[in-house]
């Protein structure tokens, strides 16, 4: 595990878009995994200028998604499909036909799963996973408790996880109850991890995960046996840990 300080969500967004824009170099028609939600914004907003100033290549790409509510048809303006699109996909060029995002309207959402696990396989694995963390260890919707062996599936959102997300609804009821999420064990198996984790609100999820005993109460602990983890955070983030960190190899 490699842990990478910068100074502010600038420079770690900035870092994280280099990681994947070099893999992108490096591999043309990588398959990369995306996540949503506030830390991986400037890492996307920075993609979007490498490939309109300097010609960064998106059209061969395979992309997963690690979450999607159930029951929110695309163009909601609160589900993941509209999110990646708006805040990335319609400013690169990516082909639409290689873009994978959890089908949170699937009528049969077991059989949906297991054909996402499956479809994973199929283009050779997740070649680099972006994550976000949640402040009590969550990754994708992997809540505190989750398996650390889980595959794709179906999840009850927690209460408080509803709440937080109450106000971007219309009334209550509106906010979905379930998502489909990659499981931790879907995640353990992309080939490299790229945890983002920016400002003391994540300081303590960052401990834990960098220095805690690993736990399906804190999911996020589980990079730590990862093989090629990457966690890039700003100083807000890192600001608890216990060691010196600069850039450390364990
Ligand atoms: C989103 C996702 C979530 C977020 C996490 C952090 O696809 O998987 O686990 O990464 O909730 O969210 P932010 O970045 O908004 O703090």
């Amino acid at each position: 595990m490699l842990v990478i300080i910068k100074k502010n969500y600038d420079e770690m967004s900035v870092e994280g878009a280099k990681m994947v824009a070099d893999l992108i170099r490096r591999k043309p028609n990588c398959v990369i995994g995306f996540a949503t939600g506030g830390t991986p914004l400037g890492l996307y907003k920075e993609l979007i200028r490498m490939h309109k100033e300097e010609g960064l290549d998106f059209s061969k790409i395979t992309t997963f998604n690690l979450d999607e509510y159930v029951g929110l048809p695309p163009e909601h303006s609160q589900s993941y499909h509209f999110f990646m699109w708006e805040n990335l996909f319609k400013h690169i060029n990516v082909d639409p036909r290689y873009v994978h995002i959890p089908q949170g309207m699937a009528v049969d959402i077991d059989e949906f799963c297991d054909w996402y696990e499956e479809r994973i396989k199929y283009y050779g694995g997740i070649d680099l996973q972006i994550l976000g963390i949640g402040a009590n260890g969550h990754i994708a919707f992997n809540e505190p408790g989750s398996s650390l062996g889980s595959r794709t599936r179906i999840k009850t959102l927690k209460q408080e996880t509803r709440w937080d997300n109450k106000r971007f609804f219309e009334s209550d009821d509106d906010v979905p109850q379930y998502a489909i999420t990659m499981g931790v064990g879907t995640i353990m198996d992309s080939k490299a991890l790229l945890l983002l984790a920016s400002g003391k609100g994540k300081a303590t999820a960052i401990k834990a995960t960098v220095e805690g005993p690993i736990t399906a109460l804190h999911p996020a602990t589980i990079v730590q046996m990862h093989r090629k983890a990457f966690i890039i955070c700003d100083e807000g983030a890192a600001s608890t840990l216990s060691t010196e960190y600069s850039g450390y190899l364990s």
